[in-house]
């Protein structure tokens, strides 16, 4: 195993079955400003897609509404045929009207559409993880799971997940499907969604925090994490990805860069071990946001 490889972060098995290395990456960012169409420097985002295999990242999340269309369609150009066991996990249910603007859109035929096109788009068969980005407040909730479920009877999807969800949703939800993964926004500084964490754990449903570096936030020197950095000799994001690792045995990060440097920086992370007692001081500074 060379130096940097998402294996150190050991692994986790979706649904029972579906077995990834726990350091995973979020494809939002190989898009243009405002995730609205293509990328800036297009050809150092398709290097860092390309890099993700011999990173041993082989868990990477996107969406039909990144781009929209632009995160899926590198990904197929780039990966496909996943010969090197990359597992894609995509998401439908907001739709986009313009750079930064986001709208719920949870009607069924909107969500069957949203995983046919990701199909088309990531070059596949089967979507081995597909979440509903959202769950739509202007269309009813069994609605939208309902779909889910037809559309996992059907052989479209392999395994569904949630994004952005209360306890109560999940259990909703698991009416109709096995949840097998979870999407929210957390953080070492974001601490919100601790009790969908601690249920996801209970209940080995994977936990996939967006937003880890808190969007960058976390990148930038911080006097409170700075002693623990220098002791492991690495950046205050690379602490940040080592805390929330070590958080659960559940959580999948997917640290999101359109660039082959902080990728590689951020797989970084997957072998800095935290002493318990730089975990609970990390833990005390996170909370207190
Ligand atoms: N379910 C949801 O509703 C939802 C919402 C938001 C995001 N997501 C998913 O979560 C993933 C992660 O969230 P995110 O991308 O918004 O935020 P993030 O991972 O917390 O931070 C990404 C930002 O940090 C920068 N960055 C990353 N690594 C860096 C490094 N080593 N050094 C310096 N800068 C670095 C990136 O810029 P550069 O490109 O310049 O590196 C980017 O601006 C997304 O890609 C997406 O897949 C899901």
């Amino acid at each position: 195993m060379t130096e940097k490889n998402a294996a150190q972060a050991g692994t986790f098995s979706i649904g029972g079955d579906l077995e990834v290395n726990r350091l995973g990456f979020g494809a939002m960012r190989v898009t243009g400003k405002g995730i609205w169409g293509e990328p800036e420097d297009a050809d150092g985002a398709r290097k860092t897609l390309a890099r993700l295999p011999e990173l041993g990242v082989n868990f990477v999340d996107t969406a039909e509404s990144y781009g929209p269309y632009v995160s899926e369609r590198l990904i197929g150009e780039v990966l496909a045929p996943y010969d090197k066991g990359t597992i894609v996990a995509t998401k439908s249910g907001l739709t986009r009207t313009g750079p930064d603007q986001w709208q719920q859109l949870g009607r069924p035929e909107f969500l069957r559409q949203g995983a046919i096109q990701s199909l088309r788009n990531l070059r596949l068969e089967r979507l081995d993880l597909w979440q509903l980005h959202r769950i739509d407040t202007k269309v009813p909730q069994a609605e939208q799971f309902e779909v889910i479920a037809e559309m996992q009877k059907e052989g479209i999807i392999r395994h569904a997940g949630l994004s952005q969800v209360s306890v109560e949703q999940i259990k909703a939800a698991q009416k109709y499907f096995p949840v097998a993964t979870v999407q929210n926004h957390y953080n070492l500084a974001n601490r919100a969604s601790e009790d969908v964490l601690d249920f996801c754990e209970a209940n080995n449903i994977g936990f996939i925090p967006w937003y880890p570096l808190a969007g960058g936030d976390l990148i930038a020197a911080n006097p409170d994490t700075e002693a623990i950095s220098k002791k492991h000799e690495v950046t205050p994001a690379q602490i940040a990805l080592a805390w929330i690792l070590m958080r659960s045995r559940v959580m999948l990060p997917i640290p999101g860069t359109g660039k082959v440097k902080h990728l590689e920086e951020n797989v970084a992370a997957a072998a800095i071990r935290l002493s318990d007692d730089d975990f609970a001081i990390l833990n005390q500074i996170g909370k207190k946001g």
